[in-house]
């Protein structure tokens, strides 16, 4: 059955605003646990504005399904991360202006600097995924850089379904890439921008493992409370 990742930065951002102690993101990890996620997501920023050091800590010890951390080749954070050793690293670009993950990682573009991180995490036993946009070259490119997991960038399918644009190809294009990408071996997730209204069709694509969702989980939970959010959530994805 396809998996549901939980991105629970957006607690951490809540708390950031107040630069106070609640919300708690571990204990709002531990709630999706409860209510039957199958892992939890985080990403520990160059800059710290929302998850911090000590919540990826507590993060490593309270998580008991998964734990994927997201984040970028920045020597300082791949450090930290082969100390931490969390489940699963995703490689994700980061860039300091940008609100959130705009776009996939330019695998093809760095390439050398990709594979050096894939293999010092591969070596301290941590799963690599690479987050990249549905597109040939860099499936091909993440094969090549030593992954056997990677997460497609909704994105452009979540921006078309909002504006009422050709979401329907957007949706096509990454059926194609799922199939392109399992034709290679490797295992294909996917996230970024789903939410209630526009997840299902992501979901029924065939073979998809898993999908990562953060913003409309965290922002639901306002109304229908944590647990709720994300027992809806998966019961949409079943
Ligand atoms: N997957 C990855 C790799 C991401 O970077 C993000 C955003 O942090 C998500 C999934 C979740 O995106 P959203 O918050 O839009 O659901």
């Amino acid at each position: 059955m396809i998996r549901l990742g939980v991105n629970i930065d957006h607690v951490a951002t809540i708390r950031e605003a107040r630069k106070t102690i609640e919300p708690d993101p571990v204990v709002a990890a531990i709630e999706s646990e409860k209510a039957g996620c199958d892992g939890i997501v985080c990403h520990l920023r160059k800059d710290r504005r929302h998850i911090n050091d000590k919540d990826l800590d507590l993060m490593k010890l309270k998580v008991t399904t998964h734990l994927n951390l997201e984040m970028s080749v920045d020597p300082e954070i791949v450090e930290i991360a082969c100390r931490i050793k969390p489940d699963q690293a995703t490689i994700v670009p980061e860039n300091r202006q940008e609100v959130t993950t705009e776009g996939g990682l330019d695998v093809v573009a760095n390439f050398d600097r990709v594979k050096e991180v894939v293999g010092r995490l591969s070596a301290v036993g941590i799963r690599v995924s690479l987050f990249i946009d549905p597109e040939r070259a860099q499936i091909e490119a993440s094969k090549n850089a030593g992954v056997d997991l990677v997460e497609y960038h909704t994105g452009r399918y979540a921006e078309e379904f909002l504006s009422g644009g050709d979401h329907l190809k957007e949706l096509e294009i990454l059926s194609e890439m799922t199939a392109f990408g399992i034709e290679l071996g490797l295992t294909v997730c996917a996230g970024h921008g789903l939410t209630y209204e526009n997840v299902v069709p992501v979901a029924r694509i065939e073979d998809m493992h898993e999908l990562n969702i953060g913003h409309s989980i965290i922002a639901n939970s306002v109304y229908w409370g944590l647990p709720e959010a994300v027992r809806r959530m998966k019961g949409l994805m079943r």
